[in-house]
């Protein structure tokens, strides 16, 4: 599966690429997290990145390409990826176009998380806060101000990126507005709906499973009960051929409700009746 995940800062790329890259045995390739591992190593790259990421603003496109390029010849790109946070420009997506054809691999869809931008300070809000408590280090873009130079840089430079992957027809949107689950299982679902996955993998969880399985014995019970009446009623059904046609009708009716499970009642009615006018005659 080759994957890139396209979505406002804070709108849950990395959450989800985790989620996937755990579920899939696929590698991630986030930009952003290579960038900050090359400032705190100090590498020339690291250098040149870090005053700009500092300020909310893209790196130049040559150089995140270089990153990206260098990283598809890895061995372990094989089972497929997921780019987190790449490609941020027009330029940066045909350059990926352009390094994927002539490695003849091919994308298998963009996945846009969309989510209302009030909701984005309040989610770099609670990673900051999740962050400290584990006791790490805070990203330096992660306060209000950079962030809404994050999220200008977005709309001005990634946004176009939305029409250019639908005019390719490999553009999935998805509510990002649900809880972490729920994008999860949407992503897996629709990738699942596009061949890109085994619908085997997108299955419901393993509680799910478990809640499924011990539902068995109940309505296996429930089926072997629910046969009795079933029985009377087709029973009832035989003896009601031989009398009149309404007789018949009426078994016959009863017949099938008692076929649907729930027609214990039903059934027994129907004995009652053939039997009073079988006593009749
Ligand atoms: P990058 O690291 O890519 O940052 P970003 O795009 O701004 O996105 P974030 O990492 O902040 O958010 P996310 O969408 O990953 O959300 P997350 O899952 O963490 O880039 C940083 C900088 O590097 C850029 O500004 C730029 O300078 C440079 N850069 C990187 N790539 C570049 C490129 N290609 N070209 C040029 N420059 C580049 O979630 C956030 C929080 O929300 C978490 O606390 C999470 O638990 C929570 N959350 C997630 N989903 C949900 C949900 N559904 N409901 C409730 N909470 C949720
Ligand atoms: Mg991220």
């Amino acid at each position: 599966m080759r994957l890139i995940l396209l979505g406002p800062p804070g709108a849950g790329k990395g959450t989800q690429a985790q989620r996937l890259v755990h579920k899939h045995h696929i590698v991630q390739l986030s930009t952003g997290e290579m960038l900050r591992a090359a400032v705190a190593a100090g590498t020339p790259i690291g250098l040149q990145a870090k005053d700009i990421m500092a300020s909310g603003a893209l790196v130049p496109d040559e150089v995140v390409i270089s990153i990206i390029s260098d990283r598809l010849d890895q061995p372990d790109m094989k089972n497929g990826f997921i780019l987190d946070g790449f490609p941020r420009t027009v330029p940066q997506a045909a350059a990926l176009d352009d390094l994927l054809k002539k490695k003849h691999i091919k994308l298998d869809a963009v996945v846009e998380l969309r989510v209302n931008e009030s909701a984005l300070l309040n989610r770099v809000e609670t990673r900051v806060a999740e962050m400290r408590a584990r006791g790490e280090e805070v990203r330096i873009d992660d306060t209000p101000e950079v962030l809404s130079k994050r999220l200008a840089s977005y709309r001005t430079l990634t946004e176009p990126l939305i029409h250019y992957y639908s005019e390719r027809r490999k553009l999935l949107t998805v509510d990002g507005m649900m809880t972490i689950e729920h994008v999860t299982r949407e992503i897996n679902r629709i990738l699942a709906a596009i061949g890109a996955v085994e619908p085997k993998a997108a299955a419901p969880k393993r509680a799910e499973m478990a809640a499924r399985k011990t539902a068995k014995p109940v309505a296996k019970k429930a089926a072997k009960t629910a046969g009795k009446p079933a029985r009377a009623a087709a029973k009832a059904g035989k003896v009601a051929s031989k009398g009149s046609k309404k007789a018949k009708k009426t078994a016959r009716k009863t017949g099938k409700k008692a076929g649907r499970t729930i027609a214990k009642r039903g059934a027994k009615k129907a004995s009652k009746k053939v039997t009073k006018r079988r006593a009749k005659r």
